[in-house]
């Protein structure tokens, strides 16, 4: 019995890390429409949440116990992705003069998932602080694509994000590459802390061949 059992635990243990991995590599975005308002609609229970809670090591200046992290969710529909991000952050902070040294959210899209090592023409990098300033980069961003509302919470912020899509089709089934990246000044009036779903570098906003997948459901 027992030497029968042993080897079934082993075959137990492999499937549940492997379960445990993929679940950093994929995310899943739920249809819907919500109101960019900050406010948490019902819809959004429905949709699972990934995690932000890798720290750059390399770029790490504080207790990585500290570093700002988030949970993050998604909805599409036809023209938009939506993102909504409970962002635990104890000391925010815009004083930095750069937008991504800023207490700020970053998703990152590589739209036509060719995980590219540079970014095509339709990859971009949107970002908000905080406050609710937006940026972004890259050579598919365009200002007029992102609305946001952010608020703030005892732990930190929320952020709800609407990207507007039109050069991918946004239906059940589609994937699409992604990383989702948390910016942390912490007390210095500059970048403390990164952290991020996926890759564990500071690579997103340049080259999209370690990006995770968001897969349409
Ligand atoms: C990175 C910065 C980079 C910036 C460029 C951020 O995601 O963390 O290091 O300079 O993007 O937009
Ligand atoms: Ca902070």
């Amino acid at each position: 019995m027992t030497r029968l059992l042993f080897p079934l635990l082993l075959v137990a243990a492999a499937i549940s890390v492997e379960a445990a991995e993929s679940k950093t590599d994929v995310a899943q975005a739920i249809q819907g429409t919500p109101e960019i308002d900050g406010k948490i609609d019902d819809a959004w229970k429905k949709a699972p949440a990934v995690h932000v809670n890798k720290p750059i090591t390399d770029l790490l200046a504080i207790d990585p116990k500290e570093i700002a992290t988030a949970a993050v969710q998604f909805m599409y529909d036809d023209e938009h992705l939506y993102a909504l991000w409970i962002v635990k952050d104890s000391a925010l902070s815009a004083d930095s003069s750069d937008d991504w040294a800023q207490d700020s959210v970053e998703l990152v899209l590589d739209k036509n998932h060719q995980g590219s090592t540079f970014y095509e023409d339709e990859d971009a990098q949107y970002r908000v602080n905080f406050e609710g300033k937006l940026s972004g980069q890259g050579a598919g961003y365009d200002a007029g694509d992102l609305k946001a509302a952010t608020v703030k919470t005892d732990i930190g912020y929320i952020v709800e994000m609407a990207i507007r899509i039109d050069n991918t089709e946004l239906k059940t089934g589609a994937k699409l590459g992604l990383e989702l990246q948390v910016n942390d000044d912490h007390d210095s009036g500059s970048r403390d802390a990164i952290a991020k779903w996926h890759h564990t570098e500071d690579d997103s906003w340049e080259d999209t061949s370690n990006f995770g997948t968001l897969e349409l459901k």
